[in-house]
């Protein structure tokens, strides 16, 4: 996979930016010393830890990942407990966070440390399973103290600002990795989780920026010129594929039936049995002996994809032999469901 490391051509343009960020590097770890969130991956630090927070922070909001670290690291404390878990365990401890090819991923890199020990260097720790340039870079910088750059969404925009740089904001990431390289102070960890607060807390991407409280406030290009908003310029946006979707949640005495997803999207997790829409599908069901309780429809929608979904509740007159029949509560505590189904687990309530 191309990477985004190496400093090779030089701009004017660069030089002044440079300048610049020399100037912003101690004002952001001024400010980020007195102003940084007391989050639960910021105590009692390792590697594994600091892997464990990056990876679920990939994707999901810091608010929605504080609960979540806590409980999974309760649950496995170090690599080891994690790389001898059950793929089951580990996808039910990620319920509710979504992306679970994340958590797969996770248990793989558990199992590499577990074999192999903590990486030393931004290759070991690129090689591990589910972290790309911007979490190695992430992980390398609070974890092991090395000056690698992490560009996100956040630093994109920060830096963007910061410069008042035009560009479309996918095509500067390799500029800025550079440019931060070459400032990058010893207080590696401060300085890689101030850009990410400064863009999270302050710097913010919509409505107003808050840039009365930015220590780059006299810097700021963008607000020197009073067009924050106009930064980052984004890039066209792809359309997400729509899908329609027939979902059933089949009843039979106090058993519910799941099937496991054999591939694709949420691969290896526990759904309601659920087909491609078809204008007869519920006739179809009908006539395999199912009586209709309820339904509704419900809209997930992933990075990419939307689904678009009709929900039947129907009493079964047998249990099929291609589902896992099982109780409401064991579904609770055992099964991971994705959040994409959640719009029809209350007919499971009530038993
Ligand atoms: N987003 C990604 N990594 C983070 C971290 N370490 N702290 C806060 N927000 C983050």
């Amino acid at each position: 996979m191309k990477t985004e490391r190496s400093s090779d051509s030089f701009s004017p343009s660069e030089g002044s930016e440079r300048l610049l960020l020399q100037r912003a590097v101690p004002l952001l770890l001024a400010w980020f010393k007195g102003h940084k969130r007391d989050l639960p991956w910021r105590h009692g630090r390792t590697f594994y830890t600091t892997l464990v927070a990056e990876l679920m922070l990939q994707q999901t909001r810091v608010e929605a990942v504080k609960e979540k670290y806590v409980a999974f690291l309760e649950k496995f404390p170090t690599e080891r407990e994690l790389a001898l878990a059950s793929e089951d365990e580990v996808l039910k401890a990620w319920e509710g966070l979504g992306y679970y090819t994340r958590a797969r991923n996770l248990k793989r890199a558990a199992e590499t440390l577990f074999e192999r020990g903590t990486p030393r260097t931004w290759e070991g720790v690129k090689a591990l399973a589910g972290v790309g340039d911007y979490t190695a870079g992430a992980i390398s910088s609070i974890a092991l103290g090395l000056k690698e750059p992490a560009v996100d969404g956040n630093v994109l925009r920060i830096l963007t600002r910061l410069f008042a740089d035009g560009s479309a904001a996918d095509t500067v990431k390799k500029k800025f990795s550079d440019l931060l390289r070459e400032v990058y102070p010893d207080e590696t960890a401060d300085f890689c989780e101030g850009l990410m607060e400064l863009g999270a807390t302050v710097c913010v991407p919509n409505g107003a920026p808050l840039c009365g409280e930015c220590p780059w406030n006299a810097l700021c290009r963008a607000h020197g010129s009073g067009e924050e908003e106009r930064y980052p310029v984004r890039a066209e946006k792809r359309e997400r594929r729509v899908e329609h979707l027939d979902v059933f949640v089949l009843k039979n005495g106090g058993a519910y039936a799941l099937k496991k997803r054999e591939s694709g999207l949420l691969k290896g997790l526990w759904e309601f049995p659920n087909v491609p829409s078809a204008p007869r599908t519920a006739e179809f069901w009908e006539g395999h002996g199912l009586s209709l309780l309820a339904l509704r429809t419900a809209k997930h929608v992933f990075t990419h994809v939307e689904w678009r979904m009709t929900g039947y509740f129907a009493e079964a007159a047998t249990r099929g032999g291609e589902f896992l029949w099982t109780t409401a509560a064991e579904i609770e505590e055992k099964y991971a469901i994705p959040s994409a189904f959640r719009a029809f687990s209350d007919w499971l309530k009530g038993d």
